[in-house]
């Protein structure tokens, strides 16, 4: 097919879709230029090729590890958090340890940003097992195997409100948008997704008791901490490491890149609460609405 037919998108699944087809579906979807609209959901442009090959070949594996997140709601956090419990037999001496010379997103690639959107298939035969992976993707857009899979998922999600105004100064930062603050306020309220449960940790949660919900995620994970470890402080040796304070003041977090982005870009101020420095009260009220009607009768706190 090589004219654009807008109903494209609505009639072909993903697995009927060919590699030579994908520019034709991708452009068939409704998009702001920058976003494209897929599955009642919003994705960079640049990405959604990633998105679409991904669901179309991964197979997971009962041991994999999947970390869910929506964009700036601790993605880089978490993924310090579980490489650091996943690999701390490996790591004993922090003074070595990969996250004091990699940034998180090297340590743990996403499939759908990077792997899947560089390569249609690629070779992760050489991923060491547990395979510990990121996607910003929900949990409906999840690759069918995946699901099907005994793959354990952890989800994270923010209060909206720190997530927008950490998406906006983030898209300022590398040069991502034109948009004024309100434009892109409104673009977020038309885009907020519902999260999906299976680990699903808070970030506020997270930053107030980083040691319990360690503890919680290591045993999700199927490695708990041991009474040696806790009486030796391990906990609060990688609660340490991962650390805002600790992380961004690393070399490679300050003057680094991974994949032609400034890795400074991913480390602001990483605190609750800053939006009240940010939104007005009609952001407020929109937001608020929007979250009392969506979330209206979930277990879900902000
Ligand atoms: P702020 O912009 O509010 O500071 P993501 O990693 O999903 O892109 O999310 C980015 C947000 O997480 C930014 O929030 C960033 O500062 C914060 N962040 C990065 N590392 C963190 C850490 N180790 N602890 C807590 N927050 C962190």
């Amino acid at each position: 097919m090589s004219t654009l037919d807008p109903s494209f998108s609505q009639h072909l699944q993903e697995d009927e879709i060919t590699p030579d087809q994908y520019g034709d579906f991708i452009s068939s979807l409704p998009t702001t230029g920058f976003l494209s609209q897929y599955r009642g959901f919003w994705f960079p442009t640049m990405f959604m090729q990633g998105v679409l090959s991904l669901q179309k070949h991964f197979q997971a594996h009962d041991t994999d590890i999947l970390m869910m997140t929506p964009p700036k709601v601790g993605t880089t956090w978490l993924k310090a958090i579980l490489f650091a419990i996943l690999n701390r037999k490996h790591h004993l001496e922090l003074q070595k340890h990969p996250l004091l010379t990699n940034n998180p997103h090297v340590l743990v690639p996403y499939l759908d940003l990077h792997l899947y959107n560089k390569k249609e298939v690629p070779d992760l035969t050489s991923c060491p097992s547990p395979r510990l992976f990121s996607a910003h993707l929900p949990y409906t857009l999840l690759p069918t195997s995946a699901k099907n899979s005994k793959c354990k998922i952890v989800y994270l999600y923010r209060n909206p409100k720190d997530t927008f105004v950490s998406l906006w100064h983030f898209l300022e930062k590398i040069g991502m948008t034109t948009d004024l603050f309100e434009e892109t306020f409104d673009k977020f309220c038309q885009g907020v997704k519902k999260p999906q449960r299976i680990l699903c940790l808070r970030y506020e949660e997270l930053k107030e008791q980083p040691t319990t919900h360690l503890k919680r995620i290591a045993d999700f994970l199927g490695c708990p901490f041991s009474s040696e470890e806790e009486t030796k402080g391990t906990i609060n040796d990688i609660s340490r490491l991962c650390s805002f304070d600790y992380l961004s003041k690393l070399e490679v977090n300050k003057s680094g890149t991974t994949h032609n982005m400034k890795n400074e870009s991913l480390f602001r101020r990483g605190e609750v609460g800053d939006w009240v420095n940010y939104l007005t009260p009609q952001m407020l009220e929109k937001l608020d609405n929007i979250f009392k009607e969506k979330f209206h009768g979930t277990e879900l706190k902000f």
